[in-house]
């Protein structure tokens, strides 16, 4: 793994922070790998938590917005890896359940800013009723890193943007390092192919890297469908939770109106607002699913719909027919939705730059929501 350079915090060459912390992602990945995964082995030891790690049944997840989808990637990862049942939540309608609480679960709290009140008032709730937190935030001594019984720092550095980016993806790393873990103390999954997910993350910076190549091509997109007043986002899996968070992206800085979608239940109902030149963007790095994406595909494009498929290299073959491809390297599955955030990140921020927006502080939003 190369070693990772530390981050400069000045905007330099870029424009705007958004597209300088997009940029900062390879870097910012390598640090959060650096001290928790050697030859493919995620070690989190150091929580001195492995008794609850070794004897949980079930985990709550919460988070709001951008923390919440890293949320719904963790849930489907620690359920792969882990085999036990993690229910993801926003955290703002947490409270709102009348939660069957029990031994043996755990809620894992997911914020940038450690600040999110939402987030907070979840976090209590659980604490409330002797479960166990553990907070992934990025912010030093935070409100959130105080509260909770176990903190893992990320290593994003400061996040200047509203928009998060950076910090959406070590999030994600850290998730996935910590299913690594618990799958491998509680031996849930075959050891060797464990490492072998390990291994694949620990060229994530790598694989960014080359993502990054596909940046003019998203900004030639991003100036084609300009004029674009919405979108949908889709994915099967995995995907969905990414196309989850791409639709965010492209909402909160361009002011385009974006919705996403699980691609199978796209024809439940909202198909009937396909129709001729409506864009769609999907998400394509599931190998077992991508034929049944392609049959919806192929209905959407019928109705006229005009779609952009965020690929996986070596499914460049499935993905033919579509109107506009973004190839990402292809990467084992499960680790495909670091980099597939990737190019929707950039289309955000390209669709936002070219339509004059104030990027980095977006109408309406802060950096840390600190009301109810
Ligand atoms: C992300 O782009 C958003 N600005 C927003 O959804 C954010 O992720 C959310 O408010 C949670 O913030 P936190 O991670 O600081 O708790």
């Amino acid at each position: 793994m190369t070693n990772p350079a530390p981050i400069n915090f000045q905007k330099g060459v870029y424009n705007h922070y958004m597209i300088k912390e997009i940029h900062e992602q390879p870097q910012t990945v390598r640090l959060e790998l650096r001290d928790r995964l050697a030859q493919g082995v995620a070690d989190f030891s150091d929580l001195a938590i492995d008794d609850i790690f070794t004897n949980v049944q079930k985990i709550y997840m919460v988070g709001c917005g951008t923390a919440y989808h890293a949320g719904l990637v963790g849930k489907a990862v620690i359920e792969k890896l882990v085999r036990i049942p993690v229910e993801c939540d926003i955290a703002s309608e947490f409270g709102y359940r009348d939660v069957p609480w029990g031994d043996k679960q755990m809620m894992i709290v997911i914020s940038q800013s450690g600040e999110t009140t939402d987030t907070l008032v979840a976090l209590r709730e659980a604490k409330a009723n002797n479960i166990p937190i553990l907070a992934i935030t990025n912010v030093k001594d935070s409100t959130i890193a105080k509260e909770a019984d176990k903190v893992i720092y990320t290593n994003a550095g400061l996040e200047i943007s509203i928009a998060s980016t950076k910090a959406y993806t070590s999030q994600l790393v850290v998730l996935y390092l910590l299913a690594l873990y618990m799958a491998r103390i509680r031996n849930s999954f075959n050891l060797e192919d464990l490492r072998t997910i390990g291994k694949e993350l620990s060229l994530m910076g790598d694989y960014l890297e080359i993502a990054f190549e596909q940046e003019e091509k998203i900004l030639r997109l991003a100036w084609q469908y300009q004029q674009m007043e919405n979108a949908f986002f889709l994915g099967r899996g995995l995907d969905c939770s990414v196309a989850m968070e791409g639709a965010l992206k492209l909402k909160e800085t361009s002011y385009i109106h974006a919705e996403a979608y699980a691609t199978g239940e796209l024809k439940h109902g909202p198909i009937a607002l396909v129709t001729e030149g409506s864009p769609v963007i999907t998400v394509l790095t599931q190998d077992n699913i991508v034929n049944r994406s392609m049959y919806n595909i192929k209905d959407i494009q019928d109705r006229g719909g005009k779609v952009v498929a965020v690929c996986k290299a070596n499914l460049e073959g499935h993905c033919r027919g579509v109107d506009d491809l973004i190839l990402i390297p292809n990467t084992n599955p499960i680790v495909a939705p670091i980099v597939a955030v990737t190019p929707l990140q950039m289309f955000a921020y390209y669709m936002a730059a070219l339509k004059g927006n104030d990027v980095d502080k977006p109408r309406n939003l802060t950096k840390s929501v600190i009301i109810e």
